[in-house]
């Protein structure tokens, strides 16, 4: 029933996405921007419409805001292969904007993709209540930025030199950061278009995001490259910070079960409703790619 909803939302997200870019210019940009949304797990967009289905919110506005997500994370991994940042060829499979296109375009691929995110949230098919889309605006501009997403991944770059060791604080908040808070904004969409309280959500998404990049770091270490359609092995050398790095494989491997079943404690109020949910708690700790 996970993976039929799953493609399900991931099919909305796809006709969504292909609509709002259907009606842009003709430019190698859109063409990039296309390209870089397409395809990965849509988890984020997942959360969006599950926690959006609890909340009984119409599938057409949950699956802009979806959508929305879904095109902020990926200018987030257009800007976090580039050579300067990651410096990675592959990406979802296939190669990375700027090794297809050049390192400019990804820039402005990955500055377009952002502003489109915004751009679907205040549009008021998202929302009958202007209040609502400026709160979506709001939290996930927070979510995304200078103490979100984007300070996460200053916090991963500057890992690699930092002459200390990280401590396991230290590499908790950098990830939730990093990945989490994005994954807590989605989780809380649901509520947040109901006009509804989120912080069960939250809490689920909390120790979900965390889960989530754990698993993608013990990816990183054992995975297959095949799978995972990205290179792998890359972590340890390029002195990432991680709790595999810190705590080893096995540990590493327990502390993302201990994080999966807090994740589905925090679901309680929502009884059976949330199976899907949990399912994606799990998924995130299985996952291979
Ligand atoms: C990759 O995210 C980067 C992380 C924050 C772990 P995903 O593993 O969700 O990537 P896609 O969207 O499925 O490609
Ligand atoms: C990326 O984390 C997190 C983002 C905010 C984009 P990683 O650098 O570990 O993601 P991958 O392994 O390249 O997908
Ligand atoms: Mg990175
Ligand atoms: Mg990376
Ligand atoms: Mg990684």
């Amino acid at each position: 029933m996970f993976l039929e909803r799953l493609e399900e939302s991931k099919s909305a997200i796809e006709n969504c996405v292909g609509g709002i870019l259907g009606d842009s210019v003709e430019h190698e940009l859109v063409d990039a921007m296309r390209y870089a949304v397409a395809g990965g797990k849509r988890i984020r967009g997942f959360l969006v419409m599950e926690s959006s289905r609890l909340h009984g919110v119409p599938v057409n506005q949950a699956v802009r805001a979806a959508t929305a997500v879904e095109c902020l994370h990926a200018y987030s991994l257009v800007h976090d292969d580039l050579p300067c940042m990651d410096n990675d060829d592959l990406r979802r499979g296939r190669l990375t904007v700027h090794k297809k296109w050049n390192e400019s375009l990804a820039v402005l691929t990955g500055d377009a993709l952002q502003a489109l995110a915004y751009q679907i949230l205040a549009e008021p098919e998202t929302s009958p209540h202007p209040e609502v889309r400026a709160e979506l605006v709001r939290t996930l501009a927070t979510a995304a930025g200078a103490s979100g997403m984007t300070l996460g991944q200053a916090m991963d770059i500057a890992a690699e030199t930092a002459s200390a060791r990280p401590s396991r604080e230290d590499i908790e908040l950098l990830q939730s950061r990093k990945t989490g808070a994005l994954l807590c904004w989605s989780a809380q969409a649901g509520p947040r278009l109901a006009g509804e309280d989120s912080t069960s959500l939250l809490n689920y998404a909390h120790a979900l995001g965390l889960a989530y990049q754990i698993a993608d770091d013990i990816v990183d270490a054992e995975g297959d490259p095949a799978l995972a359609g990205k290179r792998l092995r890359k972590d340890a050398d390029a002195g990432k910070a991680t709790l595999v790095s810190l705590l080893g494989l096995e540990k590493a491997k327990q502390t993302g079960r201990v994080l999966v079943d807090q994740a589905r404690d925090a679901l309680e109020q929502y009884g059976e409703r949330a199976e899907a949910l949990r399912a994606v708690a799990e998924f995130a700790n299985d996952r291979r790619r």
